[in-house]
């Protein structure tokens, strides 16, 4: 679909009122090969998640949510259902929504008939993910105003808000948060606090540590979903950047790092083996790892410290009633 910047898009739905407008901000497309150069490169080999989300990689991502071992999608959903409207209490009725990653509509969804935002605000990397699912909200909710936002919130940005639509409050779930080394996540959350302003809101889902066992079976599955989502970023970078990796010839590990608190996903080479990418060649000792992602476990105390660090005040949490996800109201100190 072709878009012009802050243009009304056109409504797909025959009789839907779609509100929707894409104010797009280019995001630099990632610069795959400096980074996966670099990163194979570096003395411990690793590779940036957010490699993981081309077409194949966002389907099996999918896949993922809906294993029986991972937990957290459908554990957040439960926590936002049970106390949706103690949440939009919390948040204040009649603001501006602003959602970062607006990948889960299913989510939103819940919060969206408790809360009756005046305005949502989608904030994705992804214009084509975005329009998407803005359209599809602006179907089933036909009287939502909708300003898309196509950004890299993991940068600076800035968001088309008027003043005189009142208070802001912002939507983070998934654990994204997980993904981040702590002083980038405490960075990041410090631009949402400026973003949002004094008084503004925060509802971020955040992932809980717990037995390490429940947490590796979250990422390693028996069905082997986790383990195709981890050697797609090989194949991803053979295909982008001509390469010769043989994704078979490396095992899926995941571990957490109990001192740490990270789950940490690696690719561990099964043999000697070189692999040529982007015209270089790589050695790979049998049994060396590209290590490929850490997800961030923090218990409710810690993510509330990292949260005050970043300017925020935590105002509520809620939990599923076996502690294994973790949803936070935090307001902006002023
Ligand atoms: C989307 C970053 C929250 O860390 O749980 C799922 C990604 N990686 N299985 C997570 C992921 C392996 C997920 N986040």
């Amino acid at each position: 679909m072709r878009a012009h910047a802050t243009a009304r898009s056109t409504p797909r739905e025959a009789h839907g009122v779609a509100r929707v407008r894409l104010h797009d901000h280019h995001p630099a497309p990632a610069d795959v090969r400096g980074e996966v150069l670099a990163g194979l490169t570096a003395p411990a080999k690793h590779l940036p998640p957010k490699l993981f989300y081309d077409e194949a990689g966002s389907r099996l991502f999918d896949a993922i949510t809906e294993l029986p071992e991972y937990y957290p999608t459908r554990t957040e959903i439960g926590i936002l259902r049970a106390h949706g409207a103690e949440m939009a209490a919390r948040l204040g009725r009649g603001r501006v929504l602003i959602e970062l990653g607006s990948g889960s509509s299913r989510k939103i969804q819940t919060l969206l008939a408790a809360l009756q935002p005046r305005v949502y605000v989608p904030v994705d990397i992804s214009r084509e993910h975005l329009l998407e699912s803005a359209h599809a909200l602006a179907a089933r909710f036909p009287t939502l105003e909708i300003e898309a936002v196509c950004a890299d919130y993991s940068g600076p940005f800035a968001l088309p808000l008027d003043p005189t639509w009142g208070g802001l409050a912002a939507f983070f779930p998934g654990s994204s948060i997980g993904n981040f080394e702590p002083d980038q996540a405490r960075r990041l959350l410090g631009r949402i606090a400026a973003v949002l302003g004094a008084g503004g809101r925060l509802l971020i889902g955040v992932d809980l540590p717990k037995d390490p066992a429940v947490l590796e079976a979250a990422y390693d599955d028996a069905q082997g979903v986790t383990a195709a989502f981890n050697r797609n970023l090989l194949t991803r970078i053979n295909r982008e950047l001509g390469g010769d990796l043989d994704p078979q010839a490396f095992d899926h590990l995941a571990r957490f790092d109990t001192e740490r608190s990270r789950v940490e996903m690696h690719l561990v080479s099964r043999l000697d083996q070189q692999a040529r990418v982007a015209g270089e060649v790589f050695r790979f000792r049998r049994g060396e790892t590209i290590h490929t992602e850490s997800s961030y476990k923090y218990a409710i105390a810690a993510f509330q410290r990292l949260a005050q660090a970043a300017g925020f005040v935590p105002k509520q949490v809620w939990t599923d009633p076996h502690q294994r996800f973790s949803v936070h109201c935090l307001r902006v100190d002023s």
